[in-house]
């Protein structure tokens, strides 16, 4: 049976029925219990039940097509999701562009939208298989796939592309990974291939990559991009281009559920001053994810004339209020310093929310001394410590 033969099983009325019927089953009752369709092995089942589940949020228009083929959890938690390949695609330019590492094809979806002709190199058999399928299934026409190592294709190929396209697999002899140097592929050892092989390189790394590795590791840097989703840093982005010479600029986004982004924009490079510390004024506020990763967060601050709480402390203040501030703002109602007795008889059994920054205990510890309940939409108690010692900030979110 080819595979075609054997994915199109998958798309029998019943089995699709049985799908979603067992979205929220778990998954040892499914390995227990079996396959009901002799003809289809529980782990395909399994990964298109993990798969749909996945996708609802991460790919919303690979869930909508019914007949997708899903990967094993593994390489689906590896991929990037919808709105992260929508902001990749954005970026690049030009009529061709190569994928070494093209994994389950989310972002090679997307690449096709804006290059003429996208071509995709994946190691892993069952994964290009599976994109291949996909890819026609979404009528997908200009892309080219290819089953083999791209550093070799890359070293064999005549072609000079627009953009080389790298987001290495963080997984290594099934141990998670965030160094490039124990990425796969490692980019580090191809740079002057990539050099000759492309006018630009982009290259996407964890989140928990260190900036300051990277324009180490690097060169020819244009531009980094940090890019979050909902507050959360889902991806590094570097963008580099050989004919430049390298430039710290960062740019910081935050999507939201409607896809829409807030983007601060700054040089690294370029030096300034210290900020001042002080204690709690009328407006408090906490920088965005995207910013935070920067490590810019004084230098933002400055430029908003912000005041900082106190060194170590992420908080910052204000006599007047910064609508454009690239994160949360709070109007302070209250700041003293903390009494747990007095604050366990206002707010024990009542609804707030806790944030702990730079404080003694975290927040569950606080909530049981408390014995508050955690709600609310704009209600906060935020514990943390100021130029004058540790306090308790009673806040409304604006
Ligand atoms: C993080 S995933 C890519 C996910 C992809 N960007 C997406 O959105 O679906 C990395 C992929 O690179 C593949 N890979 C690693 N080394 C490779 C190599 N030398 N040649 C081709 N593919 C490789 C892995 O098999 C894995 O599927």
């Amino acid at each position: 049976m080819n595979l075609e033969e054997e994915y199109s099983k998958l798309d029998d009325p019943e089995v699709l029925k049985f799908i979603d019927d067992n979205l929220h089953t778990p998954i040892p009752d499914l390995v227990l219990k079996g396959s009901p369709f002799k003809a289809i092995d529980i782990d395909l089942l399994i990964n298109q039940i993990v798969g749909k589940k996945k996708a609802r949020k991460k790919l919303p228009t690979w869930y909508k097509n019914e007949k997708i083929i899903y990967p094993p959890k593994v390489n689906l938690e590896q991929t990037s999701s919808e709105i992260t390949a929508l902001h990749k695609a954005k970026v690049v330019h030009g009529s061709s562009l190569i994928d070494l590492t093209g994994g389950f094809g989310i972002d090679d979806y997307y690449f096709t939208k804006k290059i003429g002709e996208v071509t995709y190199v994946e190691l892993n058999q069952d994964l290009y298989n599976i994109a291949e399928h996909n890819f026609k299934l979404l009528k997908v026409r200009n892309i080219s796939c290819f089953n083999q190592d791209s550093i070799e294709y890359l070293q064999n190929t005549q072609s000079i592309f627009d953009w080389v396209y790298i987001d290495p697999s963080r997984r290594n002899k099934g141990q998670k990974v965030f160094l490039l140097e124990n990425s796969l592929p490692n980019i580090l050892n191809h740079k002057s291939l990539f050099k000759d092989k492309c006018r630009n390189l982009m290259i996407k790394t964890s989140p928990m990559y260190d900036i300051e590795m990277g324009y180490k590791e690097l060169f020819g840097i244009k531009e980094l991009h940090i890019v979050s989703v909902k507050n959360d840093v889902k991806e590094l982005l570097w963008s580099i281009d050989w004919r430049e010479k390298n430039s710290k600029v960062i740019k910081m986004y935050n999507y939201d559920e409607e896809n829409k982004y807030s983007v601060s924009k700054y040089d690294k490079d370029q030096t300034y001053s210290n900020i001042n510390v002080e204690d709690c004024q009328e407006y408090l506020y906490e920088f965005n994810s995207s910013i935070m990763k920067s490590g810019l967060n004084d230098d933002i601050a400055l430029k908003y004339k912000l005041k900082k709480l106190e060194n170590n402390t992420n908080l910052y203040t204000s006599e007047n209020r910064i609508n454009s501030f690239p994160g949360k703002l709070y109007l302070v109602k209250n700041s003293e310093s903390v009494n747990f007795k007095k604050l366990k008889h206002r707010y024990k059994n009542e609804f707030t929310n806790l944030i702990s920054k730079n404080f003694k205990l975290t927040t569950s510890q606080i909530q049981n001394k408390l014995n508050c309940k955690i709600g609310g939409d704009t209600d906060f108690l935020i514990f943390t410590k100021t130029i004058e010692g540790y306090k308790v900030i009673e806040a409304s979110k604006l």
